[in-house]
């Protein structure tokens, strides 16, 4: 049995903690798709090509079974495009606990033959989140331990290009 999960998220910009999610979760299923949300509300950083290719870049060690693709709509919808019956999201702390356990009861209901599987980030990443990455950059502090090296590039050249107020 072929066991296919996506592992969905905004990755605005790829951080340390979804490499770390997607560094294990690559050798727990025999294919994996990492699906970059391509939301028209949300305002991002990084286009979704943009996204895509970095983690493109990020993931080019963990071998040919992991790709990356962008979607819009619903998760579940995504996972059966790709035949996906499992969804992987990291959890960082307790805090992540109760959306993510909305998030994955929400897709039960849309998909009762997809499961939810959820894997704790390395506890050196659990910090670590995109928004506060990006913020601490656009500062000036180092946002070394919680990118990956062609994210913190990306970002230092995306900030360096955008107007001073
Ligand atoms: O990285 P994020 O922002 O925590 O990822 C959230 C994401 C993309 C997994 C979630 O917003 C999502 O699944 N969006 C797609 C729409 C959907 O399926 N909604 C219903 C289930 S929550």
């Amino acid at each position: 049995m072929t066991r296919v999960a996506v592992f969905p998220g905004s990755f605005d910009p790829m951080t340390n903690a979804h490499l770390d999610v997607a560094r294990r979760a690559s050798t727990l299923f025999d294919r994996l798709v990492i699906g970059v949300l391509n939301n028209s509300r949300k305002a991002p950083m990084f286009s979704v090509e943009e996204r895509v290719g970095l983690i493109e870049r990020c993931v080019a060690d963990l071998g040919s079974h992991v790709s990356v693709a962008a979607f819009g709509g619903l998760t579940v919808d995504f996972a059966k495009h790709h035949g996906a019956g499992f969804i992987v999201r990291g959890l960082r702390a307790v805090s992540d606990f109760e959306a993510e356990l909305q998030m994955a009861l929400t897709n039960r209901k849309l998909a009762p033959q997809i499961d939810t599987t959820f894997l704790m980030t390395a506890l050196e990443y659990g910090y670590v989140s995109s928004s506060l990455a990006k913020e601490v950059a656009r500062f000036g502090g180092d946002v070394a331990p919680m990118l990956p090296v062609p994210v913190a590039d990306a970002l230092a050249d995306r900030l360096a290009s955008e107007p001073r107020v």
